[in-house]
C-alpha cells in the first residue's frame, strides 16, 4: 500500500522541487504539501494543507493520516529550534511513522552559527522516539551562482572564502536525495552528509563564469566586513549581510568541504557540474 508522504516548505525553492519530482515516482495522491500559504500551493498538482511553524493550531489537521514527513527546515533563522520543536510534537501526537529532516553539513562539529538549531533539532528527532533519517546538505550552488550575473555586470565575482573548497550541489539534486530517502527503505536511524561531488573555490566558480560569459570575471577575495558592507550597499538588509560575510569566512576552514560522495550513492548518478549550474543561472 502507497503511504502518504507529506513535505513542508512545500511553496519554497526547495521543497517545490521535492514536489515535483515525487509526483514522478508516487501517485500525486498520496503526496501532500504542508504550506503556509495555500493559495501559492495551486501549481503543486498535489493536496496542500495550511502548516504554519509558528502556529502551532494548524499542525494537528495537517499532519492527519501522514505516514512519512520530510521536514524542510524553517528558513527563519533564530526561530527554527521552537518551531522545529512545534512540528515535530504534532508529528509525534498524529503518529507519523517516519520523519526526513534537513539538517546541515556535519551540524554537529560545524562552527557554522547556522548549525546550532540543526543540532538542537537533531536532538529533538532522536528524543521523539519517531523513526528518522538526516540529510545534512552541504551548500547550494544557487548560493553563489545567484551572484553570476552580478558579477558579469561588474566586473569580478566578490567574497570572503579565500581558498576554501565548497562541495556545494544543486537544489535539485538535494531534492533528489530526499525522494530517494522518502521512498526508499533502510533509510531509518542514517545520517547523510550530502555535498557535490566535485569541490570548487569561488576562484573556480569565477574562471567558469568567465569561461561562460566571455569576459575576465576575476574572484576579489574581500576581508568580511567589507564584503558585508558591499552586500549592504546592493540592498541587503544589514543582518543579513553581516551573515552571509560570515558564513562565506567560514568557508576558509572547510566547513563546506566533503568528499564522501553519499548525495551521488542516493541520487544514483554524479552529481550536477558547476559548470550547468553557471549556465542556468546567466540563462
Ligand atoms: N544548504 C543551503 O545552502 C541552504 C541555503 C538556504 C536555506 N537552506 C535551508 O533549507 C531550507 C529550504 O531551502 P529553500 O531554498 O527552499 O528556502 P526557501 O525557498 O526560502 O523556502 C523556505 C520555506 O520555508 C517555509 N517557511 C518559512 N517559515 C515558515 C513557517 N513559519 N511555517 C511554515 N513554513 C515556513 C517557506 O514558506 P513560504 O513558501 O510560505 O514562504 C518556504 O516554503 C531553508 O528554509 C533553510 O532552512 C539551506
Amino acid at each position: 500500500m502507497t503511504q502518504t508522504i507529506a513535505i513542508t516548505g512545500a511553496t519554497g525553492q526547495l521543497g517545490r522541487l521535492v514536489v515535483e519530482q515525487l509526483k514522478t515516482r508516487v501517485p500525486a495522491g498520496h503526496i501532500v504539501a504542508l504550506v503556509r500559504t495555500p493559495s501559492k500551493a495551486a501549481d503543486l498538482g498535489v493536496a496542500a494543507r495550511e502548516a504554519d511553524y509558528s502556529r502551532p493550531e494548524t499542525l494537528p489537521a495537517a499532519l492527519a493520516g501522514v505516514d512519512t514527513l520530510l521536514l524542510i527546515s524553517s528558513s527563519e533563522v533564530g526561530q527554527r529550534a521552537s518551531q522545529h520543536r512545534a512540528v515535530i510534537d504534532a508529528a509525534k501526537a498524529a503518529g507519523v511513522g517516519r520523519i526526513v529532516y534537513t539538517s546541515l553539513l556535519r551540524a554537529d562539529t560545524s562552527t557554522l552559527s547556522l548549525a546550532a538549531e540543526h543540532v538542537q533539532t537533531e536532538a529533538m528527532l532522536r528524543e521523539s522516539g519517531i523513526a528518522h533519517t538526516l540529510l545534512r546538505n552541504s551548500w547550494y550552488i544557487e548560493n553563489h551562482t545567484v551572484s553570476a550575473k552580478g558579477a558579469v555586470s561588474a566586473g569580478a565575482f566578490i567574497g570572503s572564502a579565500g581558498n576554501g573548497l565548497i562541495s556545494g550541489a544543486t537544489r535539485a539534486d538535494y531534492a533528489a536525495a530526499a525522494v530517494a530517502v522518502l521512498t526508499g527503505t533502510g533509510h531509518d536511524g542514517q545520517t547523510y552528509e550530502l555535498a557535490g561531488d566535485v569541490a570548487y573555490t569561488l576562484a573556480d566558480l569565477a574562471a567558469e563564469i568567465s569561461r561562460q560569459s566571455g569576459r575576465d570575471i576575476p574572484y576579489k577575495d574581500l576581508p568580511p566586513a567589507d564584503y558585508a558592507a558591499a552586500l549592504a550597499s546592493f540592498g541587503l538588509p544589514g543582518w543579513l549581510a553581516g551573515a552571509l560575510a560570515e558564513w562565506d569566512f567560514e568557508i576558509t576552514k572547510g566547513v563546506l568541504h566533503e568528499d564522501g560522495r553519499a548525495l551521488s550513492r542516493l541520487i544514483g548518478r554524479p552529481t550536477t557540474p558547476l559548470a550547468t549550474a553557471v549556465a542556468q543561472a546567466l540563462g
